[in-house]
């Protein structure tokens, strides 16, 4: 294809704001799908994507558009919406000259949408501002075309108006992408290069490769190398998605389609890498290339202990089609074999753990996420801490922890509320700005550890659900942080213990303390519950001690009667778990690791 009536572009939108409609209505309209074989969002092909909504993986499809007479090559990349994936959305924007910024008439720009429109900007894409859903009644299109006109500059008459749902705008629309974004440049002469910007597991095929070629070609057969790794393959198979795929000779300059090489494990095919011929290969990668980056660690544990193997083997499998995910095995005294996972964040964890539990059937206990910490210890060795378990003993002289870029948009009425929910989180204030005189735009500096947890519920909470929110690693930074340990009889139970800020130590310890209390049934001997910082003991609480004798309450009476409660002893024994001569009853532990 002639790369002057190729269009690259994706849709830069927040969650429910209608990208996946406005797609599934341009397949439609360019004719690539006949209405009857339209189901509902197309191109989310995940389940879990469509259970949730969410668009995890990215997809391109390839669409013609007549124009003045010309037949356009459309490649729309559809791009993952949250930011614990912003690397995979980076290099999707990286495969597009242009980005159609869709927001809801009737919403509003979000914060992610801004950081993705940020980003597009800083790849020089070409932004065709568009208003969805103008159909609802609720809609004030031109309000919002204002908010949008003031963020990209222009006219706020420029911004066009559509309806995924009715399809009003949305022909207009395939027209301004023609006249607006510019066609793909490169050099059909020079060694190929093609950037990986999409890498998807199939049962039946194996790795799907999605690529944008920059320069030269790939056709089919030709062996291919992977730059970051160096490893060649070759190629059975090379085409577009149209969106089923349709193979082809090869793809050429400024071209996006996908290519088989019958490798089994995304990670042979990663997102940012470049793909070069073995034959004729070209020297520099395109853009540089990030490897994903874990930020977020959790002990997925399985209740049943039997179940370890199928978790192991749920973990493996899951891993094919995320290269982001890694795990190894880990112990805990208190909860017996399980893995520490390794999640780009909050809604990765979430998202593996629900897939572990719906399609693998696992009952799991995870303990709390934690972010990694650089701590040196006394002697100068550097510890990097993925796991409580790693502290190291004795003094330390230096902690590090992540900390994050965040913006947070809210209606003006609900600043004070963030802000204090900020400040009360280590939180730094950077910046402020009113997007309308009703939005303002907040930024700040915080601990990624202080996020993890409930930030975002406690956000939703505070502004009745009308913040949102957007965080980007920004480095690290030196804090006064302790472990806390939780011990039971003098036994440190492992699950419990937990990384925080010297200040926020003492209630911890409180807190689990007192609820372990609760959630403990008395034993034989009083039980003392502890929570310490190294051997400085900060909190305290008793569990007295009973003498359990059921057999007295059938005194006198029959004899299955007592054979039926010495049974029932026995099988409750069975979900107990034993700290140190203490028994902990495996609830117990589910209740106090799920967050208040
Ligand atoms: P994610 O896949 O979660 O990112 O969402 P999305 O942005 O793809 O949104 P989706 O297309 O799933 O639409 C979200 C909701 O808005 C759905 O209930 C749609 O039916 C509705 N919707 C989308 N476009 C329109 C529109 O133009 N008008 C109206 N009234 N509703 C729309």
């Amino acid at each position: 294809t002639d790369p002057g009536v190729i269009r690259n572009f994706c849709i830069i939108a927040h969650i429910d704001h209608g990208k996946s409609t406005l797609a599934d209505r341009m397949l439609q309209l360019t004719g690539v799908v006949q209405p009857r074989e339209m189901k509902a969002q197309y191109l989310d092909r995940m389940d879990i994507e469509r259970e949730r909504g969410i668009t995890i993986k990215s997809q391109a499809v390839r669409m013609p558009w007549e124009h003045d007479g010309e037949t356009y090559a459309f490649h729309m990349i559809d791009t993952p919406g949250h930011v614990d994936f912003s690397y995979e959305v980076s290099r999707s924007l990286a495969a597009c000259e242009g980005a159609l910024l869709l927001v809801d008439a009737a919403q509003g720009i979000e914060a992610q949408t801004l950081a993705n429109l940020y980003l597009a900007m800083e790849h020089d894409l070409t932004i065709i501002p568009v208003l969805n859903k103008i159909d609802l009644p609720a809609a004030q299109p031109e309000k919002y075309a204002e908010e949008i006109a003031h963020l990209i500059g222009g006219d706020p008459a420029d911004v066009l108006r559509v309806s995924g749902k009715t399809g009003e705008g949305v022909e207009e629309l395939l027209d301004r992408i023609v006249e607006e974004i510019p066609a793909p440049e490169g050099d059909a002469q020079a060694p190929a290069r093609a950037m990986i910007f999409d890498s998807v597991y199939d049962t039946y095929r194996g790795v799907v490769t999605f690529v944008r070629v920059v320069d030269g070609s790939l056709g089919h057969r030709e062996r291919i190398k992977m730059m970051s790794t160096g490893a060649t393959h070759e190629l059975l198979e090379i085409g577009v998605s149209s969106p089923e795929p349709e193979p082809t000779k090869g793809l050429g300059v400024g071209e996006v389609g996908y290519l088989i090489t019958g490798v089994k494990d995304v990670r042979q095919s990663k997102v940012g890498d470049t793909v070069t011929s073995q034959a004729k290969p070209a020297d520099a990668i395109i853009g540089g290339y990030d490897e994903p980056r874990p930020m977020v660690f959790s002990g997925l544990f399985p209740i049943d202990g039997s179940d370890f193997p199928v978790l192991r083997e749920a973990l493996e499998k899951l891993q094919l089609n995320d290269a982001a995910l890694s795990f190894e095995p880990e112990t805990s005294a208190a909860l017996g074999f399980g893995f520490r996972v390794g999640f780009l964040g909050l809604l990765h964890l979430e998202i593996t753990r629900q897939r572990l539990e719906s399609e693998y059937n696992l009952d799991l206990i995870s303990t709390a996420p934690n972010v990694i910490y650089d701590v040196t210890a006394e002697d100068g060795e550097v510890h990097v801490v993925t796991n409580p378990s790693e502290f190291p003993d004795g003094k330390v002289s230096e902690i590090r922890e992540p900390v994050v870029a965040a913006t947070v948009i809210v209606p003006s009425e609900f600043v004070g509320a963030v802000m204090e929910l900020c400040q009360a989180r280590r939180g730094t204030m950077e910046g402020m700005d009113y997007l309308s005189e009703e939005r303002v735009e907040l930024r700040y500096r915080l601990p990624l550890a202080e996020i993890v947890f409930d930030f975002f519920d406690q956000l939703k909470s505070r502004t009745k659900g009308y913040a949102s929110l957007n965080w980007q690693g920004e480095g690290d930074q030196a804090a006064d942080l302790v472990k806390v340990d939780i011990l039971l009889q003098g036994d440190k139970v492992d699950a419990f213990s937990a990384i925080t800020h010297r200040d926020h130590a003492y209630a911890y310890g409180v807190r689990m303390a007192s609820r372990l209390k609760e959630l403990i049934p008395r034993q034989q001997f009083e039980v003392p519950i502890q929570a310490a910082i190294g051997s400085r003991i900060i909190a305290r609480e008793n569990i007295r001690a009973i003498r359990k004798d059921v057999l007295s309450k059938c005194y006198g009476g029959d004899i299955s009667r007592k054979r039926k409660l010495l049974e029932k002893q026995k099988e409750g024994k069975k979900r107990m778990k034993m700290v140190g001569t203490v028994e902990v009853p495996q609830e117990a532990f589910i209740a106090a690791l799920s967050s208040d």
